[in-house]
């Protein structure tokens, strides 16, 4: 359920002990609530499936019942070392990235996975620790799971375009991806939306821009040359990035 669009009075901030937390007005429940006064606690209680990704980096799980009507994913960067929490200190920390960058995009009209919340660990002296983003569950296989699947080259083409529309809507706007991995693409109903904020970046310069653009360019295309290769649908997204005017990015 894609909840309305936001301004930025809809956001409501609070500190708690060593968190600190916004969260879209819109998605308040008790057991959002419940979640973001204390992030630590076991999300086993709120039922699911085991987390998709538990690793050093990040922990990603979906929650079916945080929200009404809504799944949620908590996706949770863990901190790597000391260095790494000094380091976010003077930065923002990954979870504020996603954070910052899906209100943004947004506002730009980018089909994103509707922003929930973050929530920001503080170690004391002013040290970051870890960071929680959440965000609706969208619905969809990832492209690199759906596209080869697809025997009908219109269809597998459409589906490219609808990419290569997601893509364009941040691309016009110079910014660039960072991370074009098939599994940072989802394909729900009607529309490709993009996963995995974190690396993104809007580029005031000209050059810089039109570089990490065709960085995307390149990064997209790899899905079905080297990650999962597919010559006639590497050639296919080729066709279809040319004629939306990127393939002199190449
Ligand atoms: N909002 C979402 N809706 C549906 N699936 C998601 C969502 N966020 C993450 N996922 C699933 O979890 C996987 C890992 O999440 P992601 O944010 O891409 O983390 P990582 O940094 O590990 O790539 C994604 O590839 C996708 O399958
Ligand atoms: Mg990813």
């Amino acid at each position: 359920m894609i909840r309305a669009a936001h301004t930025s009075d809809e956001v409501e901030s609070f500190a708690l002990e060593n968190f600190r937390v916004q969260c879209r007005t819109c998605y308040q429940s008790p057991r959002l609530r419940d979640f973001l006064e204390d992030p630590d606690q076991d999300l086993k209680k709120y039922g699911g499936d085991p987390p998709i990704k538990d690793d050093k980096t990040t922990t990603v799980k979906v929650v079916p019942n945080l929200v009404e009507d809504c799944p949620i994913v908590i996706k949770r960067y863990n901190t790597k070392s000391a260095w790494h929490a000094v380091r976010r200190t003077v930065g923002r920390s990954r979870a504020e990235n996603c954070w910052m960058r899906a209100m943004a995009l947004e506002n730009l009209g980018v089909a994103i996975a509707p922003p929930v919340a973050f929530i920001q660990e503080y170690l004391g002296a002013g040290l970051k620790g870890r960071s929680w983003y959440l965000a609706e569950f969208v619905d969809g296989p990832s492209c690199l799971d759906r596209l080869p699947a697809i025997d009908d080259e219109t269809v597998q083409g459409k589906q490219l375009e609808q990419i290569i529309d997601t893509l364009k809507k941040i691309w016009d706007h110079h910014i660039a991806h960072g991370d074009l991995k098939g599994s940072n693409i989802l394909l729900a109903q009607d529309r490709a939306v993009l996963l995995d904020l974190d690396a993104m970046k809007q580029y005031e310069d000209e050059e810089a821009a039109r570089s990490h653009i065709s960085k995307d360019v390149e990064r997209l295309l790899r899905n079905w040359k080297k990650d999962h290769p597919h010559p006639a649908l590497y050639e296919l997204t080729q066709k279809k990035l040319s004629e939306a005017g990127f393939s002199e990015l190449r």
